[in-house]
């Protein structure tokens, strides 16, 4: 038997109404697309949700939306997918990375206003230099379903006039408080917009998909112009009349009907899917809690866990293998695994561009060297689920010091 990294878990719902949007004779953005907008905004307690074609459109998009321009820095982590940073790069402007909190993997607060203060001293950070007022963007990205300190990212923003815009590709459901008697609040409820992903190993999917979720009329109508073409009028809605207005160049990447179908069934049986996310979970916590070569996740109070990933650290120095090995021997076993990730500042094109070495961000480059993915998706049976688990166990055993 070989366990997969990840599965979609799909039921008769959602390809009963693919079939049915197939034969509508109307695929692409439409009444669907409409209903999983209304659905998803009510599920995040936002005023407006708008679908894209993908996480990385929203971020894009959402970037767009709050007037970054060219030459404009965004704060963000390296431990992150390439896309937060590269939509950064297709917006004209400059990541500025920070590293993050080697507990939650998730961009580090304190190091976030040390990068501002020293930048706003003349210094120059993490190969960006500029003034203070080229910063308008602080990205968080809610690792593995944990989401950021927020509001620290919030006080953050707000005192150096930013916006926050959160990467919560992971983070459904996900919610967040700052201290035990404050209210918990929704991922969605706490940055100026927030994104969303629906690619196949997300919480719930479309395929490929994403969401940008927020409470401004205007960010919304923007995001919404955006995404096609920069046309002034909803096609959607109506096929009869032949005229429309081009008012900003906008992109192509609004979210098809033949997605939402998918969408709208995923997200009715999100806390289904999710309880089977918190059983895995569970069942890792469990099983490694006594394994010395291997540290489960941490997740801070106040934090309520998605389960997007689970993801193990080794500890290195009670194995004769490193990571890489590690991995090898799983696949051998018939466990599907990945890495998330290797840093962005570590990849060719922004080390080459910003001169970055390995060591520039030790958190994230030492955390990648020993962290490993293990599969957790809510179509995984009991059967794969004790398979990952000796499997796991076998390894960290056979290679003990
Ligand atoms: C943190 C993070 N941000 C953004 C994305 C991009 O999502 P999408 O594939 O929907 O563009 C991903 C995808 O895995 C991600 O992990």
């Amino acid at each position: 038997m070989k366990v997969p990294y990840s599965r979609p878990h799909l039921t008769d719902a959602e390809i009963s109404e693919m079939v049915e949007t197939l034969r509508s004779g109307w695929l692409t953005t439409g009444g669907r697309t409409h209903k999983l907008e209304k659905e998803f905004a009510a599920f995040c307690g936002t005023k407006h949700a708008v679908a894209v074609f993908s996480c990385t459109n929203a971020l894009h998009l959402a970037l767009l939306a709050v007037d970054f321009r060219p030459g404009d820095i965004a704060v963000l982590p390296t431990l992150t997918f390439g896309s937060t940073a590269n939509v950064v790069i297709h917006a004209g402007g400059i990541p500025l990375f920070v590293d993050s909190d080697p507990k939650t993997l998730c961009m580090d607060p304190e190091k976030v206003e040390s990068s501002l203060q020293r930048l706003s001293q003349g210094e120059t950070v993490s190969g960006v230099r500029s003034p203070l007022d080229r910063v308008k963007v602080i990205m968080p990205v809610h690792y593995a379903g944990q989401m950021a300190d927020s509001d620290r990212m919030r006080k953050i923003a707000d005192r150096f006039g930013m916006r926050l815009i959160e990467d919560a590709a992971h983070a459904n459901p996900s919610r967040y408080r700052s201290s035990p008697g404050a209210p918990w609040r929704r991922c969605g409820e706490t940055a100026d917009l927030t994104c969303f992903s629906f690619y196949a190993n997300k919480c719930i999917t479309t395929g490929e998909g994403g969401m940008v979720v927020t409470d401004n009329d205007d960010w919304a109508h923007k995001v919404r112009l955006m995404r096609l073409h920069g046309i002034a009028k909803d096609h959607s809605l109506s096929t009869s009349s032949w005229e429309y207005d081009i008012v900003l160049p906008g992109f192509k990447c609004n979210m098809m009907d033949l997605q939402a179908a998918i969408g709208i069934h995923q997200l009715r049986r999100l806390h289904q899917l999710w309880g089977r996310r918190k059983e895995i979970a569970a069942a890792y916590d469990r099983a490694f809690a006594d394994v010395a070569a291997i540290e489960t996740p941490t997740i801070l109070p106040g934090r309520v866990m998605s389960w997007h990933m689970y993801v193990i650290r080794l500890r290195l120095e009670k194995l004769s293998i490193d990571r890489r090995r590690f991995i090898l021997e799983l696949d051998r076993l018939g466990v599907g695994t990945t890495v998330c990730w290797k840093p962005v500042h570590m990849h060719p094109y922004y080390r080459e561009r910003f001169g970055f070495t390995e060591g520039d961000f030790p958190v994230a480059s030492g955390e990648f060297k020993r962290a490993i993915s293990l599969p957790i998706f809510p179509s995984m049976t009991d059967e794969e689920l004790n398979k990952v688990i000796e499997s796991v166990g076998s390894v960290a055993e056979k290679h003990r010091l």
